[in-house]
């Protein structure tokens, strides 16, 4: 049985890494969770974020996997160093990908960067930036909002409500002249086309997940720990509340049936034997 690669989130938004890690390894298995009965994350302190964060880790390596992605903006700011301490196998982030990437994809040096208030209070986008150029002016904006309206279905690039909350958030980011954004948390992409949509072409967009992905794929080519050419990659989605609404949003966002792989890990069985 080939192990696979562990990825998790609050709820909807990792799968915009899992989208694009099975775009770039479409023979690998993937192990999702979406902690969908504690989701947002993005209100919480540090001290619940680093214990939420451990719990999610423990129950994704007890899947059999060889490398996990944090799919999560907050988990990435607050706790990866401290999951890194333990994880024995390789686990990356979405923070440092990200901001290598605007970092070389910026001219004229103003890079934005939109996120959960836990990860702008972190300040780990501002030291990540900070570490690759020192020039670089970053604007950073935390749009609580965001992860609600997409765990509530409200994505559709015409949804009104939506529109008004995206015009709201980004205008000052718009007046800043930023031509970098980092979608800082996992669930924003879900809502590109929207922001799109408001900042116009010029501004060069950065998909945290992507980015991330991007990474995994390198660092398991480089250790030569892929699957199998003949492997059919199997996704296997856990959740920790009811599955229905988590299917059918999901479904909505990755344009495939994906019913029959979700399935419910309560939060005991989450609690159980912590790393
Ligand atoms: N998708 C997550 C992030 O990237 C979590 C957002 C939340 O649960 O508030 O930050």
């Amino acid at each position: 049985m080939e192990k696979a690669i562990g990825v998790f989130d609050s709820g909807l938004g990792g799968l915009t890494a899992v989208k694009e890690l099975s775009a770039l390894m479409p023979n690998e298995n993937i192990i999702y969770l979406g902690d969908t009965a504690r989701v947002p994350y993005g209100s919480r302190s540090p001290e619940t974020l680093v214990r939420f964060a451990k719990e999610d880790l423990a129950f994704v390596l007890r899947q059999n996997v060889k490398a996990v992605l944090v799919a999560c903006g907050t988990i990435s700011s607050v706790a990866l160093p401290v999951l890194k301490e333990t994880c024995p196998v390789f686990v990356e982030g979405v923070v440092g990908p990200a901001a290598r990437s605007a970092a070389s994809k910026t001219k004229n040096g103003k890079v934005a960067v939109i996120a959960t208030s836990a990860t702008v209070n972190s300040g780990a986008y501002r030291k990540e930036l900070a570490s690759v150029d020192t020039n670089i002016e970053v604007i950073e904006k935390a749009c609580p909002m965001f992860v609600p309206i997409v765990e509530n279905g409200y994505f559709a690039r015409d949804n009104a409500a939506a529109k008004i909350i995206v015009s709201d958030y980004l205008t000052e980011i718009k007046k800043s002249g930023a031509d970098t954004l980092i979608l800082g948390c996992t669930h924003y992409p879900i809502l590109r086309p929207l922001i799109e949509d408001f900042l116009g072409p010029d501004v060069t967009l950065i998909d945290s997940g992507k980015e991330a992905a991007k990474v995994i794929c390198k660092k398991i080519g480089e250790e030569n720990i892929g699957a199998d050419k003949n492997n059919v990659g199997n996704h296997t989605y856990y959740v920790t509340d009811e599955p229905s609404g988590f299917v059918s949003l999901a479904e909505l966002f990755l344009d495939k049936k994906i019913k029959d792989e979700v399935r419910k890990a309560t939060l005991d069985e989450m609690l159980k034997q912590n790393v």
